[in-house]
């Protein structure tokens, strides 16, 4: 049975909202220069996204690349199909300005916010998000929007990290405070069922574990920082990385180093492919 779309709509006032939208956006916006040198992980996820669209990718118009960041997979989207014009959507200025300057052509480049888009009903062929949904505030209102911008034959195409991501760095962190120092993920469950409320059809989601490694806690930390994901919503303010609270996050760290002598640093990832047509 088709579910009422409408009915699942949550007025956005009723949302209970835990995100500080300007620190997340400061945060991107800091890391925006160098964060091409640290984004391996979204390079690797990114490629496999695109690898999971099949024919569309080169037949559609029209693309939405959801939270481009600095424009990599948009300068992608322009070699694959010669044709397509292209949305780049962020929520940093200073990442739409690295996708500007790395010259994605027929782009037009709009800041805003996943949860408030800006969107005419069927406007695109094609919505790609590479590891950006996980900074929405409320997914199915978000995915409700990208369902209406899409055209009736329209795909979404996003990766998302699950709840286990960055698990190690929780673990350690939980032997020094009881702060909040990690990001809540929401199930694979909990997305499934954003999708199907949302209205999606012929929904494929796989999930895959990316394991990176890292010599020491503070490279941990760096990684996090580099692309900018270092905010945490509804946590206290980040502490100050003294030499004493490396050396106890070192310690609560020990059961995840490898025999290498390596930092393991999990992220469970979430693929999904959906159509818009009923
Ligand atoms: C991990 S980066 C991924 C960037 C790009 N998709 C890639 O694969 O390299 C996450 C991006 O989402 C953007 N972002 C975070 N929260 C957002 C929001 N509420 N609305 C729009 N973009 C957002 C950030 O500015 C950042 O560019």
């Amino acid at each position: 049975m088709q579910t009422s779309i409408s009915n699942k709509w949550i007025n956005p006032k009723q949302i209970d909202k835990k995100i500080n939208k300007k620190a997340v956006q400061a945060s991107f916006s800091k890391a925006a220069a160098h964060y091409d040198q640290f984004a391996d992980l979204q390079r690797e996820v990114g490629h496999h996204l695109m690898g999971l669209i099949g024919e569309p990718i080169i037949q559609v118009n029209t693309i939405l690349d959801l939270g481009c960041g600095t424009g990599y997979f948009s300068a992608l989207f322009n070699e694959v199909n010669k044709a397509a014009q292209l949305t780049c959507f962020d929520l940093s200025a200073e990442m739409l300005k690295q996708t500007t300057e790395r010259g994605v052509t027929r782009c037009q480049c709009v800041q805003g916010d996943i949860d408030v888009l800006p969107f005419m009903t069927r406007q695109f062929d094609l919505i790609f998000s590479n590891l950006v949904l996980q900074w929405s505030e409320h997914l199915t209102n978000c995915l409700i929007q990208t369902k209406k911008a899409l055209n009736e034959k329209g795909q979404l195409c996003f990766s998302t990290l699950l709840n286990g991501s960055l698990i190690e760095l929780q673990q350690a962190w939980k032997t020094v405070d009881t702060n909040k120092h990690i990001n809540h993920f929401l199930t694979q469950e909990k997305i499934q069922e954003a999708l199907q409320l949302s209205g999606f059809n012929r929904v494929r989601i796989t999930t895959e574990t990316h394991v990176k490694k890292y010599t020491n806690v503070i490279e941990v930390m760096k990684a996090l920082k580099g692309i900018g994901a270092n905010h945490v919503h509804d946590g206290q303010k980040n502490r100050t990385m003294g030499r004493q609270l490396i050396k106890q996050l070192e310690k609560g760290y020990q059961p995840f180093i490898d025999n290498d002598g390596l930092y393991n640093l999990s992220y469970q990832v979430c693929y999904v492919i959906a159509d818009a047509k009923s």
